[in-house]
């Protein structure tokens, strides 16, 4: 078992019709569920880290946390730094051992996106480190999604040609109509397939990412809400839609919204009908199977992974 880059894992995606996790981490029990799951059904895995989750949990932890779960399943990891917003945290990153990190200058126009990824793909393959970036922007919920709208904050196909070309980055995060969190849609769900076709056309040798990737299940949500919750017209992207984009390109699947909901949920359950309950191993650990069984569930349905190490 070692620390990996996604190299390997994404051209076997790129070949095949499947699609390889990328999955947020925060603690030491999403990792464990996680990493169980993954080793289960002999799946490729990224592991990815937030700003948000350095913060939480704090480098050091995270790191050992993921040195930890392989030596304890056997399994190969990517971790990877999710949405980086500069150099400096892309930098830290490498430093600290990720085999893999997003550079997310989507929110820059073209030129300091370019300028940016650049920057960091010159250092991180100087160090043996693979990098993500992003062009177009990720949808709303409170967005139109009207035909001018899309083709304003949508990927453009050329650009995305140019800006591969230009910057030398090893895969590309694209806007095709998912967003993050648990409220993707106002009305029907929609992605934009022909725009997903053309890009894999025009760049058939880069794996594409699809960021806002939770499928929000019903399930989950009505559980959350059945034991007190409240997390009204929450809506994901219907698992279909995911199978169909890992058949058209789409090598990188994210998921963060889905492990949050199926942990709370059940934690929800457990300190519901064990109100006497203070043990935090006796929810914390409920809380890891749900999300063991969503990431199995992912990967065997969802990712088409099981076997794909
Ligand atoms: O894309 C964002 C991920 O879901 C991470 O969320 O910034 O709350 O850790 P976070
Ligand atoms: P979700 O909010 O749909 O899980 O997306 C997560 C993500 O894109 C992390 O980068
Ligand atoms: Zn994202």
């Amino acid at each position: 078992m070692a620390f990996i880059t996604t190299k390997a894992m994404f051209e076997k995606a790129l070949k095949g019709d499947f699609a390889v996790g990328a999955f947020n981490v925060n603690n030491m029990e999403i990792i464990q569920g996680i990493a169980e799951a993954v080793a289960e059904e002999n799946a490729p895995v990224i592991l990815q880290v937030s700003a948000g989750a350095r913060k939480y949990a704090k480098p050091a932890y995270l790191l050992k946390l993921v040195e930890a779960a392989m030596i304890d399943t056997g399994i190969d990891i990517a971790l990877h730094l999710d949405h980086g917003e500069d150099f400096a945290i892309c930098k830290q990153c490498i430093d600290d051992g990720f085999t893999s990190v997003m550079i997310d200058g989507s929110k820059h126009p073209f030129e300091e996106n370019i300028a940016l990824t650049k920057q960091v793909v010159e250092y991180a393959h100087s160090k043996g480190v693979v990098v993500e970036a992003e062009l177009g922007k990720l949808a709303g919920v409170e967005d139109d999604v009207n035909v001018s709208a899309r083709d304003a904050t949508f990927t453009d196909p050329d650009e995305a040609v140019e800006f591969v070309e230009r910057t030398g980055v090893d895969s590309l995060a694209i806007a095709i109509g998912t967003s993050h969190g648990a409220y993707k849609f106002k009305g029907d769900p929609y992605l934009d397939y022909e725009r997903l076709k053309k890009i894999h056309s025009m760049l058939p040798d880069t794996p594409l990412v699809l960021h806002g990737a939770s499928t929000v299940i019903p399930e989950f949500v009505e559980k959350c809400n059945q034991y007190g919750g409240k997390i009204p017209g929450a809506q994901g992207v219907p698992e279909d839609m995911i199978r169909t984009s890992c058949g058209l390109g789409i090598c990188k699947v994210n998921i963060d919204t889905d492990l949050r909901l199926a942990m709370t949920a059940e934690i929800r359950r457990v300190l519901t009908e064990n109100p006497e309950e203070f043990d935090p191993r006796k929810y914390l650990g409920p809380g890891r199977e749900a999300i063991k069984a969503m990431v199995k569930h992912k990967i065997k349905n969802v990712l088409n992974a099981s076997g794909q190490k």
